[in-house]
């Protein structure tokens, strides 16, 4: 651990699991104080129990479509830790990839309200309960982005316009909120988490996690550079301390770090062009 974030108070909406709860894990490893934001108590409350010091953790149930409920997790925050330095906007649902020739009219409809709520406004809705209180603090807002806000086929058309929106959402506030408040994302690729579906599809149980369950030894790596990268969201947390510490990334807004195997430097005859590599130096050793 660094201590670049002794003394920070976050909040993180969706931290009663996967990548949130891991940030929040690893915020209070760095020093902060965490208010963990979601839908399930009983979640909520695990994770301040899992953490290695409970009493810098404060769990309240809010729902992100609802501005109301974040103004009082802010205020909560703020009257248990004092103050609030960052927030890292997360809470999200995914379409399970579900293509527009596989929706009906009503399924699009509804599922593109929904997504877009939870995803979207839940997001800009969290930025506009926190800002006063980053402004007051030189705080940042930290948002988890997604392989979708730059690339196809990471969710349907309504996940991946909604991440896109993500993107475009980050930089307008990084224009809005400066010189006093930094704005950057994290695009995360594929973590086995429990991310689940809309309503809207009868989709709300199920959880990517068991598409990770299903990979077997045998089945094809992803078609990424880095195929045997984790995918444990804990490994995916760094970028969230950089961009939370104004000491360490003060000069950084606007930007995402691309977290995704490096889905950017794809090739075409062989995803990752350094196969040969260990051989070669094998070679040269013996
Ligand atoms: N898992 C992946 O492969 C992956 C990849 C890229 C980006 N992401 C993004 O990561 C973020 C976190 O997802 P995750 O993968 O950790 O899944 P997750 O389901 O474990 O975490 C999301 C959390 O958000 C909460 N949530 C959902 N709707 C909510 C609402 N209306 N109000 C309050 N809380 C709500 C859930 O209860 C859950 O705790 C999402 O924005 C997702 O789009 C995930």
């Amino acid at each position: 651990m660094t201590g670049w974030l002794q003394g920070y108070s976050a909040l993180i909406t969706g931290g009663g699991s996967g990548i949130g709860a891991a940030v929040a894990q690893r915020y209070v490893g760095e020093g902060a104080c965490v208010t963990v934001v979601g839908r399930d108590r009983a979640r909520l409350d695990a994770v301040v129990e899992s953490s290695a010091d409970p009493s810098r953790m404060h769990a309240v149930e809010a729902d992100v479509r609802s501005s109301e409920q974040l103004h009082a997790a802010v205020g909560e925050s703020v009257a248990r830790f004092g103050k609030l330095d960052t927030l890292v906007a997360n809470a999200g649902v995914w379409d399970f990839q579900r293509q527009l020739t596989r929706l009906s009219v009503d399924e699009l409809d509804r599922t593109f309200d929904e997504l877009f709520a939870v995803n979207v406004k839940g997001y800009l809705l969290a930025a506009e309960a926190a800002w006063r209180e980053l402004v007051r603090n030189r705080g940042s807002i930290v948002m988890t982005l997604s392989n979708a806000s730059f690339y196809v086929n990471g969710g349907g058309p309504v996940y991946t316009a909604a991440k896109h929106a993500c993107l475009g959402l980050m930089k307008e506030l990084a224009y809005e909120l400066a010189p006093r408040v930094r704005v950057n994302g994290v695009a995360c690729g594929g973590m086995n988490t429990d991310l689940r579906g809309p309503v809207a599809l009868a989709l709300e149980d199920r959880s990517i996690a068991a598409s990770f369950a299903k990979r077997t030894q045998s089945a094809p790596p992803p078609p990424i550079p880095l195929y045997d990268s984790s995918v444990d969201p804990v490994d995916f947390t760094a970028p969230y301390v950089l961009l939370a510490s104004r000491e360490q990334s003060g000069p950084i807004t606007g930007h995402a770090i691309q977290v995704d195997g490096g889905m950017g430097v794809r090739g075409f005859q062989h995803d990752a062009g350094g196969d040969h590599l260990m051989d070669l130096v094998s070679k040269e050793r013996t």
